[in-house]
């Protein structure tokens, strides 16, 4: 899948790794992208499913979970709300479950804050990189993240979508990696269109007795 209408431009292909596999997206951590993007696109009859279900019914969720529960925690958040059982819902589930686990592998911890929300609103309009030393972001219905590459302290440029469906590992700035800082995201500006997106984030937890 090619983010770009042309050729990507060198910049990107330096700072954005596309991978097949979910296996593969451990190159974030033993290469110094500041974001790696698993290729896919959901089953048609997912995608139908999340685009067309009321998004009032969409739970929003903030949880610190162990990379071992993840899968009994969402069971709990989404029991809570009113969606009607379906495969769909479990074909959901399961694959935030999956990513959980894949990422608190890549990054080496045993918990992570899961976070779900529908977003109406350019929730974050400006081009930034997160304070995390690196984040999870899938968005499952709406427009994906919008990324670009920093010229100067005003300019982004070669900006463009993950595209729905697809899961992105991106460096925060409590990274190491020397590049970090060239790569920004946003959400896509949505405010006044009618759309809701769908949006998962994990983030890596250090110590969870500090958390709240
Ligand atoms: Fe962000």
């Amino acid at each position: 899948m090619n983010v770009f209408k042309k050729n990507p431009p060198s910049d990107f292909t330096r700072l954005v790794h596309m991978v097949e596999d979910p296996s593969d997206l451990r190159v974030f951590s033993e290469k110094n992208y500041p974001a790696v993007i698993w290729s896919r696109q959901l089953l048609p009859d997912v995608q139908t499913w999340i685009d067309q279900i009321d998004p009032n019914l969409l739970p929003n969720s903030r949880k610190i979970v162990h990379k071992s529960a993840i899968q009994e925690t969402l069971e709990g958040v989404f029991n809570n709300g009113i969606i009607p059982q379906s495969d769909q819902l479990d074909w959901l589930l399961k694959d935030i479950t999956k990513l959980g686990k894949v990422f608190s592998n890549i990054m080496q911890v045993d918990f992570l804050r899961l976070r779900l929300d529908v977003v109406s609103t350019n929730s974050c309009r400006k081009f930034h990189v997160d304070a995390v030393t690196g984040r999870l972001i899938c968005t499952y219905r709406g427009k994906g993240t919008q990324c670009g590459i920093s010229r100067d302290e005003n300019e982004t440029i070669d900006i463009f979508s993950v595209p729905t469906g697809s899961p992105v590992l991106l460096s925060g700035l409590l990274d190491s990696k020397e590049n970090g800082l060239e790569l920004l995201h946003r959400s896509p500006p949505i405010e006044g269109t009618g759309v809701k997106r769908y949006v998962l984030v994990f983030d890596p937890i250090i110590d969870p007795e500090n958390e709240v």
